[in-house]
């Protein structure tokens, strides 16, 4: 294992009825700024529990943060915050509305202009952030304990993610009750997301870090123990709760201290949100179970492992190895996720697109930085 050092400061406040909890967590006086998506916080009841909880404060809001939220609708919410000289952000949705809410955070009290640049491709090592907590309704991408967020840019279709330890929302709430509105496709996005995401953590190579192994393990089995049972049923509060918190801790750097991690999964995925719209957790089916066929001998002694301890499986090393790629894809196909790029009409075209994005950008992700382009087409051309 090596060296680390962890701090991580979200209050979260999990359970049924816990919105109402918003005013003692709020400081008093304070102007909220309250961030929202499309509308679903109207139809589910959310907004009129954080209106009714934050009675006494002084209160604005801004809608319309989209899914995989845009530099241009956020800095709307920028110019909106700073004109009426808010104290702090109340985000109230998804990981969209949350990453979005990341960035309104860090722009407000930003003066050196160019804040694509400066905030989201991190030029600026600003000094100093809007203080904001969440309400999050959806499972799945662990920003609400993490200070990490993903933007997107209309214009030129990128997508980045960014970060600051300025980043870490005060608290956010978790009730699981909010989730019972939830779409099915977003519940099958929100498992596979935060599966994702301890696979880019896992699945690298060992170095004897026990606990944040066996946590990891114990993350996706839960997974995949709730999985059936939340797109069965998404209103049972016990198998809501379980994913919810699963989701969480997928992503809060517990199981990331001191082991190598991964991530060109995301990092490809994300290209494939920008330039075609899909869904971020359905890119990463497209592409993990290809880059884990593409780094079998790397990942071997790990993958291995993922079978016998997450699938409880038995085999040779070879056995073991095609299982876990076998388990990983049919697990996303469980869920009504395509594990195939070409599912979605992506061809040779994107693939070629990406690889010059990757070539310009000379990238290297990957637990062995040896994720590049030819890398990503390779891998790319196995999902098509
Ligand atoms: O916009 P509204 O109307 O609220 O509807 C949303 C949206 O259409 C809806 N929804 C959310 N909660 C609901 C609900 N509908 C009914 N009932 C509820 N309780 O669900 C749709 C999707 O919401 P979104 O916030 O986009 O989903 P998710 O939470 O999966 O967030 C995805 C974004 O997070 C980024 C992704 O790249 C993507 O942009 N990620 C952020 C990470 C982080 N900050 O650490 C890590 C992840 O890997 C991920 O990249
Ligand atoms: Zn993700």
């Amino acid at each position: 294992m090596s060296n680390f050092t962890f701090r991580n400061p979200v209050k979260i406040i999990f359970g049924k009825d816990t919105i109402s909890q918003l005013s003692k967590n709020i400081p008093a006086g304070a102007k909220v700024l309250v961030t929202y998506g499309g509308g679903s916080i109207f139809k589910n009841g959310v907004y009129d529990q954080v209106v009714a909880a934050l009675a006494g404060f002084e209160m604005i809001e801004f809608g319309g943060i989209e899914p995989n939220p845009t530099f241009e609708t956020l800095m709307k919410a920028v110019e909106l915050g700073r004109a009426e000289k808010i104290d702090f952000i109340l985000s109230v949705g998804g990981g969209s509305v949350l990453d979005g809410t990341k960035f309104i955070s860090a722009a407000i009290p930003f003066e050196g202009g160019n804040e694509w640049e400066n905030i989201v491709l991190g030029k600026s090592r600003y000094k100093t952030a809007t203080p904001f907590g969440a309400v999050l309704t959806l499972p799945a991408t662990g920003s609400e304990m993490n200070s990490g967020g993903v933007i997107s840019r209309k214009e030129t279709h990128e997508k980045y993610g960014m970060g600051s330890p300025l980043l870490y929302p005060q608290f956010s709430i978790l009730d699981p009750t909010t989730t019972y509105s939830l779409p099915k496709v977003q519940i099958a996005n929100g498992l596979a997301d935060a599966f994702t995401h301890v696979m880019e953590q896992y699945l690298t190579y060992p170095v004897n870090a026990l606990i944040q192994d066996k946590f990891a393990e114990g993350v996706l089995k839960t997974l995949i123990e709730v999985a059936p049972k939340v797109m069965h049923d998404q209103t049972n509060y016990e198998d809501m709760s379980n994913f919810m918190w699963a989701a969480t801790v997928a992503l809060n750097g517990w199981i990331s201290l001191g082991v190598p991690s991964d991530w060109a999964t995301h990092q490809i995925g994300h290209e494939l949100t920008a330039l075609h719209g899909i869904d971020h957790a359905r890119t990463l089916a497209v592409v993990l179970p290809h880059l884990m066929r593409y780094k079998m001998d790397n990942k071997k002694a790990k993958m291995i492992q993922y079978a016998k301890e997450v699938w409880a499986l038995n085999g040779t090393d070879d056995e073991l190895v095609e299982a876990a790629i076998q388990k990983t894809t049919e697990f996303y196909e469980s869920l009504g996720i395509p594990t195939k790029a070409s599912a979605y009409g992506i061809g040779e075209e994107t693939v070629q697109e990406i690889k010059k994005r990757f070539t310009d950008r000379k990238v290297k992700y990957g637990e062995k930085s040896d994720i590049d382009a030819a890398a990503t087409e390779a891998i790319l051309r196995m999902s098509i």
